[in-house]
């Protein structure tokens, strides 16, 4: 008889306050007979996501095996595309063992997560393969809560880019959008500031990281975001009030 293959589930546990996890990814995580964990240094356990999920389940409630998949930060595709497909494989191993998978990741796995990667290398692995993906808070909507900022009403449009590839294109996008979330902007602070300066956007431009987090931080004007580098970091530009169509009875 062939062993069944077992169910993969992508998990986002929300952008690290532990009470922000849904109840359906607490009520898997206690059951499931594994948890692939994504870590930043091979061998360091180090991950911000096992650390969310710890703060809201007990580690003596988690029923399931952990799984440590080392997945480092970098641009270089030789370094990450061997790290995913090592991952991928590993969780290929568990399924075919007839094992139920969990892939806990920051925020939600459909934003700028390993998860991606992941799922496109686990299809080539099998063809019927069961997916769930159970969305978390993403940092898209952590952050405005955080500034107190909506994003977006009535006619407004808003976009998300990543501001390690997306500070060029900032001029097109202020006139096209009235706010714009510019994620991975931890060491780009410098380079937005020189880009927003002569634009007389500064002062549209908050920082937030580790939103939700007790570690939060929010700086409304950049130029005083300290030096030392933020991985969780995010600026929000809001360059609203142009159409406040909701505010002005449906008038453009
Ligand atoms: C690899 S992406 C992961 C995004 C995540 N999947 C989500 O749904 O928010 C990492 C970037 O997301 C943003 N981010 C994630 N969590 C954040 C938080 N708690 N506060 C501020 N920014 C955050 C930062 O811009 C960070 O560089």
């Amino acid at each position: 008889m062939t062993q069944k293959i077992g169910k993969l589930y992508a998990i986002g546990v929300g952008p690290g306050d532990s009470s922000l996890m849904t109840l359906r990814s607490v009520e898997l995580l206690k059951t499931i007979d594994v948890i692939a964990i994504p870590e930043k240094n091979k061998g360091q356990q180090d991950s911000f996501a096992w650390s969310i999920v710890r703060g809201a389940i007990d580690d003596s409630q988690m029923e399931g095996d952990r799984s440590f998949l080392w997945f480092p930060m970098s641009k270089d595709h030789n370094i990450t595309v061997p790290a995913w497909k090592e991952g991928a494989a590993t969780i290929a191993r568990h399924l075919r063992a007839g094992q139920n998978v969990a892939f806990i990741t920051e925020g939600d796995p459909s934003v700028f997560s390993t998860w991606a990667y992941l799922q496109e290398d686990l299809l080539e692995h099998f063809t019927d393969l069961d997916i769930e993906i159970v969305p978390g808070v993403t940092s898209l909507t952590a952050v405005p809560a955080a500034t107190q900022v909506p994003l977006c009403d009535g006619e407004e449009r808003f976009c998300v880019v990543p501001a390690t590839y997306g500070v060029k294109m900032l001029p097109e996008l202020v006139a096209a959008f009235d706010t714009i979330l510019l994620l991975k902007s931890g060491r780009m602070v410098p380079e937005l500031i020189r880009v927003l300066e002569p634009l007389g956007l500064l002062e549209c431009a908050t920082y937030v990281s580790y939103a939700t987090d007790p570690r939060q931080r929010i700086f409304t004007d950049l130029r005083d975001v300290p030096a030392d580098f933020c991985y969780f970091a995010t600026v929000q530009l809001s360059i609203r009030g142009r159409k406040g169509v909701l505010r002005h009875g449906g008038q453009a």
